[in-house]
């Protein structure tokens, strides 16, 4: 039996404009720079073609609209606005509505244009400002069409690997002395509210990963190590929005903003929504820095010698091809202790899941078998149902991806889409678990 959601519930599909669309001929993005430089990607690759979707957004189209799927989550490429091909979202837009699915748009996944980051990047205060006038462009030409709204895409991930480490673009480096980044996208959050909204839409969310973070034992030091990586990595991101404040007085020192103008930021940034995205992977497992140990290699990204926290491999049996635990039961976790956290949490929407296995070409009959990626997103979506029995209101769920697409720093190697992309000829093949998501909201219709 699939696994049963309520009845209203949504089932989507999700991507991002850097790893998909292709960047030929744009004002270049950070990602850009980045990817050009030697040793930052797995084989040196890049997205200027990525899967060109831009080519063939008609054929996407169709990929997603026949599986029945009911909300696809894009993002919007800067650069492209930026570069005058703001067209290309006028014609996507208009091929998915023609196709009955609902558009559900980020506004900004991490594709900062290189003249912006040139200015300071999200150091920068007044890039938040530049956000919300990119934001008011969009809700100008799309609003009549564009009814739900994604401010920013995984805060976290961008302030963390992009600017406290260098696994990512713009690859800063700064440590703690990052947070400033993350407070300006939660103001540029801030503001692309107050913008979308004046502009009616209709529903603004944003999209925040958010994981467990596990002590590696009962270790007091141990345990003040994780609460200290999760204040960090989640509650930054979250208690702003949710709360209106920050989770202790050193990260609120750290993000380099104070007095009236923070209280005056605050005051947008904990701006009503009407709806909360939650992204999930995998949970993190912290422990406290062991002297003499060497932690390098130990995990994808080396945290820097002299930060109070290490992470270490979650422990299970089971992991992805891309080597990330598969820990469902991490998902309902989460969701509960968010609830928890937040008495007040807006109806919640799982705006990315899903699993990287490295799946070959299609068989002898054109079959991509890919029952590993189908067993995760069963469990994961029964994990969604065990948090709404918890009493969480969940009302939608997109997998991450609909296609095979550009994973940032690893290339083009793992692999997370329902539908299979040859990196020669770009040809895209529906794989297994296409097929059975397609089943499983053709079910839920049914029930
Ligand atoms: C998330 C990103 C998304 C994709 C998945 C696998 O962190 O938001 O773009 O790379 O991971």
């Amino acid at each position: 039996m699939h696994p049963q959601l309520p009845p209203g519930f949504r089932f989507g599909m999700s991507t991002s404009a850097y790893q998909i669309e292709g960047t030929a001929g744009l004002a270049p993005s950070i990602w850009d720079t980045f990817a050009a430089r030697p040793g930052t990607i797995r084989h040196g690759e890049d997205a200027r073609v990525a899967i060109d979707h831009v080519g063939r957004y008609a054929e996407d189209v169709r990929h997603i609209a026949e599986a029945g799927t009911h909300d696809y989550r894009f993002s919007f490429s800067w650069p492209r606005v930026l570069s005058g091909g703001i067209d290309f979202y006028d014609r996507l837009v208009d091929a998915l509505l023609e196709a009955g699915v609902r558009p559900v748009p980020t506004l900004y996944h991490w594709d900062l244009p290189q003249t912006l980051e040139d200015a300071g990047g999200w150091m920068n205060r007044d890039t938040a400002h530049r956000l919300a006038d990119y934001a008011g462009t969009l809700a100008v030409r799309l609003g009549d069409r564009v009814r739900d709204w994604i401010t920013m895409n995984e805060m976290n991930v961008h302030t963390l690997y992009g600017y406290a480490l260098t696994d990512h673009a713009p690859a800063r480096g700064l440590g703690l002395e990052a947070l400033p980044a993350a407070h300006h996208q939660l103001l540029a959050h801030g503001l692309a509210v107050q913008v979308l909204r004046a502009h009616g839409a209709a529903t603004v969310g944003v999209a925040n990963q958010h994981f467990p973070v596990r002590p590696a034992t009962g270790d007091p030091a141990d345990r003040a190590a994780a609460g200290l990586f999760e204040e960090l990595t989640n509650w930054t991101f979250s208690d702003p929005i949710l709360r209106g404040e920050y989770p202790n007085e050193m990260i609120a020192a750290g993000i380099g903003t104070g007095g009236a103008q923070l209280d005056r930021d605050l005051e947008l940034i904990r701006a009503r929504l009407d709806f909360y995205g939650v992204n999930y992977y995998e949970p993190t497992m912290i422990e406290a820095p062991r002297a003499g140990k060497d932690y390098s290699g130990v995990l994808e990204v080396d945290i820097p010698d002299g930060m109070p926290f290490s992470p270490v491999p979650v422990k299970s049996d089971e992991r992805t091809d891309f080597g990330w635990a598969i820990v469902p039961a991490g998902l309902t976790e989460i969701l509960t202790t968010l609830k928890e956290r937040y008495p007040h949490l807006p109806p919640v929407i799982i705006t990315e899941n899903g699993a990287s296995f490295h799946d070959g070409p299609p068989d002898a009959e054109g079959r991509v078998r890919d029952e590993r990626r189908v067993s995760y997103l069963d469990a994961h979506l029964r994990a969604v149902s065990a948090a709404i029995d918890a009493g969480v209101d969940i009302t939608g769920y997109f997998v991450w991806s609909a296609l095979d697409n550009f994973e940032w720093a690893a290339g083009y190697d793992e692999r997370f889409g329902l539908v299979h992309v040859d990196r020669s000829t770009l040809d895209r093949t529906r794989k297994d678990s296409w097929y059975w998501y397609r089943d499983v909201i053709a079910a839920q219709r049914r029930s």
